[in-house]
């Protein structure tokens, strides 16, 4: 619903990701709507490029917590189903419960897209970043 310029929403948060929003919101001073729309700016901005088509290049960096049930098979069946446009993975065991990987990816849009959607959505993946440049 809009009213007066702006629309309410109502989202679910973990407790701890929320902890940590406003914890670092009182050290910025954004109160949580402005972050909240900074976010979702960056995020529209950084998948402008889906819209189009054609090929593509770029890198995922994905942080997970690999002592989440079976999300290193998963993350492995995924790359593996998406072998024609992943180019190079590189992992990193950055500490007991935390692994970086990225990926880098060369194809069309679609499937890039489609790559991050996956893997994006696998529980134990805490964090994923797409970026993407024209070929
Ligand atoms: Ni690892």
């Amino acid at each position: 619903m809009s009213r007066g310029g702006v629309a309410r929403v109502s989202i679910s948060i973990p407790p701890d990701l929320l902890k940590e929003l406003d914890s670092m919101l009182k050290k910025v001073g954004y109160d949580r709507s402005r972050a909240i729309q900074i976010a979702i700016r960056n995020f529209l901005t950084e998948y402008k490029w889906v819209q189009e088509s054609g090929d593509f290049s770029g890198a995922l960096i994905l942080l997970y917590d690999h002592k989440a049930r079976g999300v290193e098979e998963s993350l492995t069946d995924i790359q593996h189903a998406h072998g024609d446009i992943i180019v190079s993975t590189m992992h990193i065991h950055l500490d007991e419960d935390n692994c970086l990987e990225i990926v880098a990816v060369k194809g069309n849009s679609k499937s890039i897209k489609e790559l991050a959607e996956r893997m994006m959505n696998e529980k134990g993946v805490k964090q994923l970043k797409l970026t993407v440049i024209a070929k």
